[in-house]
């Protein structure tokens, strides 16, 4: 593998779902595999899970690794080209990615969307300066429009639970008193669009997210009749994406969060999010302290998505 920044990096779902529960099995059995190989790991945005699961992936295989956040202890960094450097930016991304690279084999990156221009967001515009200039395999650690390591967990996770061929999933809307981008719902979307199970995106309209995400899953408006039957509930909030409200926060309705009487409608279903999670905003404390709640062994899953990938771009350097 040579990058992995979407779903399509990965391949086979099947083989990759396959080869994750093998690594869960002996997560130290590639210990080699990665000796004297050094990944960067460059955070734009802060992080708990990816920046703890992907250092511990990287150390399972036998990987050094360096941590660098860009908006501490490094120079500020320019990102637009023909601006003029005047201001408070001594550096820019395009001498600072070849630099960082030949320190390196392998690069994450996490640069969040920034809703200031939804058009460079939604061309990755960071991420893929790093694929052009850096030299070097790079994959995401959640990006302005995905987060793949999140939801190869997410799948191994429902994987790993479910109880049917083919579950039905449903990604919810759910509140939260900020813009939060709409990385983790697209790439849900486009992960669960991937698979063979019954899918259903449920949110308030205007919620509505770009249309190569959706795909062919279900949009339901009706909270409750998405809720009917499902085997996973996945919440998750995320800001407008349709103009002329791209990035905004326009409802924080909280009748939309996920409750004891909503999981009620549900086949007994299992709740999911990808944390941090606003309690009584996203998810009430009983739903989230349930049996069914998920949230612990999908986020220990993180190690486990994160070594396969760092597995496969490592023999990718061969
Ligand atoms: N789910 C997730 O990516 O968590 P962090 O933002 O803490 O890394």
């Amino acid at each position: 593998m040579k990058k992995f920044t979407c779903v399509q990096d990965i391949g086979d779902l099947k083989v990759a779902v396959e080869e994750a529960l093998e690594l869960k099995r002996d997560r130290y059995q590639f210990s080699e595999l990665g000796r004297n190989k050094t990944l960067l790991m460059l955070f734009f945005n802060s992080s708990l899970r990816t920046r703890l699961s992907t250092q511990k992936a990287a150390m399972n295989l036998g990987m050094n690794v360096m941590v660098l956040d860009v908006n501490q202890g490094a120079w500020k960094l320019e990102t637009e080209r023909g601006v003029i450097m005047d201001g408070d930016k001594p550096e820019h991304l395009l001498e600072a990615i070849p630099v960082m690279g030949s320190y390196c084999d392998i690069i994450g990156i996490r640069s969040f969307a920034q809703f200031k221009d939804k058009k460079e967001d939604y061309e990755e515009r960071i991420l893929e300066q790093f694929i052009r200039y850096s030299g070097r395999p790079v994959f995401s650690m959640e990006a302005a429009t995905r987060h793949p390591l999140q939801s190869f967990a997410d799948l191994i996770t429902i994987e790993e639970y479910k109880k049917v061929e083919r579950p039905k999933v449903v990604l919810t809307w759910a509140p939260h008193p900020k813009a939060l981008p709409q990385a983790v719902p697209n790439s849900f979307a486009e992960w669960m669009n991937a698979t063979d199970y019954d899918f259903v995106i449920t949110h308030p309209e205007g919620y509505e997210l770009a249309e190569e995400f959706v795909g062919g899953a279900k949009v339901e408006y009706d909270q409750r009749k998405a809720f009917e039957g499902a085997d996973f509930i996945y919440a998750k909030n995320w800001a407008a994406y349709r103009d002329p409200h791209y990035g905004e926060v326009l409802s924080k309705n909280r009748a939309w969060t996920v409750d004891d009487e909503k999981m009620a409608l549900t086949n007994n279903a299992y709740f999911m999010h990808c944390l941090p999670v606003r309690r009584n905003m996203i998810v009430s404390d009983s739903v989230i302290e349930s049996e069914q709640s998920l949230v612990i062994p999908e986020a220990a899953n993180r190690e486990i998505s994160a070594t396969v990938v760092l597995k496969r771009l490592l023999e990718g350097l061969k």
